[in-house]
């Protein structure tokens, strides 16, 4: 019988082996360039967060060393041979069971004190110069409402650059979680009172935002994008916002005004000088959104005409009904709200 080179255990271990190494690799790659990434930091509060789990990643990495070092020495100093005596037992020992609880104690006060006061830091009063943003989470969307610019706009959060903004954040309906992770959170978005966010971002850019607590069926569909901008870009989009919406005359999307203001609609949704319902997203500039649905999908008109049509089945439990359009009227519905810029 010929002897194989490898057992069945050592060739198990190998293939394991390679098995984490690949997945860490794929793991390092996605956690920089994942549009999801906490270590890429673009704000302040994302600096900040990233140099805490900087502290802790290398306080644990000692701790690791040292204890498995331990493990590793006292396996093999007191291995089992023949003849060799039961080594001196020290269960009991008082001044190692001191130091101990000491050290951790000690570790505990070096992770735990930078943290509660990043969390203090970044949700004190705002500078008078602040950027006020009022952000209501709501199942299963973001508003955002700029108070000095008096815009209200959904599930896109437009920021200057270098500017201090102050989120406060308050939850008509459940509990949520406000998350941005290249800019800071998450924080907690909870009915009855508000928390607040104070950050800076730092990078013009786009990122993406998410829902972080579970609050109902289409949790995992509630996000929103953020667009930073370069500071006059910033001035150009509120002024923009702040103008009544530019229409189309196309017929198509003459028709869907007609079908807009006549149907359901109008009972949820602002459109300035069109409705001026409460509950659903203002739509007043929605043809200036990239996305749809709190950024499901992109905005296009064959998105937005099934959404219009059956909501519920793009979105488990969307909040808004199915009308009962036909599929011409839905287009026609689109049109208009596309061409809100
Ligand atoms: Cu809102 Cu999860």
């Amino acid at each position: 019988m010929t002897k194989r080179l490898f057992s069945a255990s050592t060739a198990r271990t190998v293939v394991l082996l390679a098995g984490v190494a690949l997945s860490l690799s794929s793991c390092g790659w996605s956690l920089w360039d994942n549009p999801m990434t906490t270590v890429r930091p673009k704000s302040d509060f994302g600096r900040w967060s990233d140099e805490i789990f900087m502290l802790i990643s290398w306080t644990t990495l000692v701790i690791f060393i040292a204890v498995e070092g331990a493990l590793l020495y006292a396996c093999w100093r007191f291995r089992d041979r023949p003849g060799a005596p039961i080594p001196k037992q020290i269960h009991g020992h008082t001044v190692l069971e001191i130091s101990w609880t000491i050290a951790f104690a000690v570790v505990l006060l070096i992770i735990g004190i930078p943290t509660i006061k990043l969390i203090f830091k970044t949700q004190e009063a705002p500078a008078a110069t602040a950027l006020r943003v009022d952000v209501a989470g709501k199942q299963w969307w973001w508003e955002f409402s700029y108070p000095e610019f008096k815009i209200t706009t959904a599930n896109e959060l437009h920021l200057p650059v270098g500017q201090s903004v102050a989120f406060d954040l308050h939850a008509p309906d459940v509990i949520h979680s406000f998350w941005i992770p290249q800019l800071g959170g998450k924080r907690d978005v909870v009915p009855h009172r508000v928390n607040r966010i104070v950050m800076t971002p730092a990078v013009p850019g786009e990122y993406l935002g998410q829902c972080a607590e579970y609050c109902g069926m289409s949790h995992a569909n509630m996000r929103f994008r953020v667009v930073v901008h370069p500071k006059g870009e910033f001035d150009a989009w509120v002024k923009a916002q702040q103008a009544p919406p530019a229409e189309s005359t196309d017929p198509l999307a003459q028709q869907g005004k007609t079908l807009f203001a006549q149907s359901a609609c109008v009972g949820c949704h602002t459109i300035a000088g069109v409705s001026a319902g409460q509950i659903g997203p203002n739509l007043t500039h929605f043809g200036s959104r990239k996305s749809l649905a709190a950024n499901m999908m992109p905005n296009t008109a064959a998105n937005l005409a099934k959404w219009v049509e059956n909501p519920d089945h793009l979105k488990p439990g969307a909040r808004m009904p199915n009308l009962g359009m036909s599929g011409e009227q839905s287009k026609a519905i689109a049109a208009y709200l596309l061409s809100l810029k």
